[in-house]
């Protein structure tokens, strides 16, 4: 399995509902990340029907969710097995659209990252608040009980990316400044964890233009990209850091 410890810098493209064949021919050819370098990884999701043709050996695979349930009648469901099986190594948990679009509620999000590391898949496990919860001062409490309430109480957290997403940020165009981004990670790592190792990436509106004083910062182990990351006129400067 994939030492995280070990690697300084994680991206992660999340496409959502967006792509094709074609396009992820294209892509292909295009896109200029190079992974010699093992310290910085890169993370595609694409739809799940486009994993297989996105095999390459500069980059490993992720699913954008994935079942709490391991086979059985659940039409429409796609397994961490399955995932496992196609050569997904990550996959997103806990996203912010699957939550509130979807309504997945927080047993739900346990069960999925329990399946995942059952599979020996890494969870990448989004948390954030939304505007309102900002607005009120509630980040950290909203933070602390969505880690709470869907966190395997064992898990090993070598084996797990953190996503934190702020809702109101998430194709806004709106992004927290660096020091609060520094610092919801901060109090994430040292107040809840105790464990300055733990990986967590930052997610919502990163673009070209906005990217690298993030990336840069100690407290920062990685973005989460969705927008920018199917347009490599952006996303292939993000990946150059
Ligand atoms: P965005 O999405 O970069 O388009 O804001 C991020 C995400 O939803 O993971």
């Amino acid at each position: 399995m994939l030492e995280l410890e070990k690697i300084k810098k994680i991206i992660i493209a999340n496409w959502k509902l967006h792509g094709s064949i074609e396009f992820t021919q294209e892509y292909l050819k295009k896109l200029s990340f190079v992974g010699s370098d093992k310290e910085k990884i890169l993370v595609i999701c694409p739809p799940s029907t486009l994993i297989q043709y996105l095999k390459s050996e500069n980059f490993y695979l992720g699913g954008q969710d994935c079942s709490n349930y391991s086979s059985g009648a659940y039409t429409g469901e796609i397994s961490s097995e399955l995932l496992k099986d196609i050569g997904c190594t990550f996959c997103l948990v806990g996203h912010s659209e699957r939550r509130s679009i979807f309504k997945e509620d927080f047993k739900t999000i346990l069960q999925k990252i329990e399946k995942l590391i059952e599979n020996k898949i890494i969870p990448i496990f989004c948390i954030g608040e939304n505007l309102q919860q900002r607005k009120e001062n509630l980040t950290y409490e909203i933070i602390k009980d969505q880690i709470n309430k869907s966190l395997p109480s064992k898990i090993d957290l070598e084996k797990i990316v953190f996503a934190y997403e702020p809702v109101w940020s998430i194709g806004t165009g709106l992004v927290p400044s660096i020091e609060q981004i520094a610092e919801t990670h901060n109090f994430i790592k040292k107040n809840i964890f105790n464990n300055t190792k733990i990986k967590i990436v930052y997610g919502g509106s990163v673009k070209a233009s906005n990217y690298k004083n993030i990336i840069d910062s100690d407290f920062v182990d990685g973005l989460l990209v969705g927008g920018a990351s199917i347009n490599l006129d952006e996303f292939n400067k993000i990946i150059k850091f």
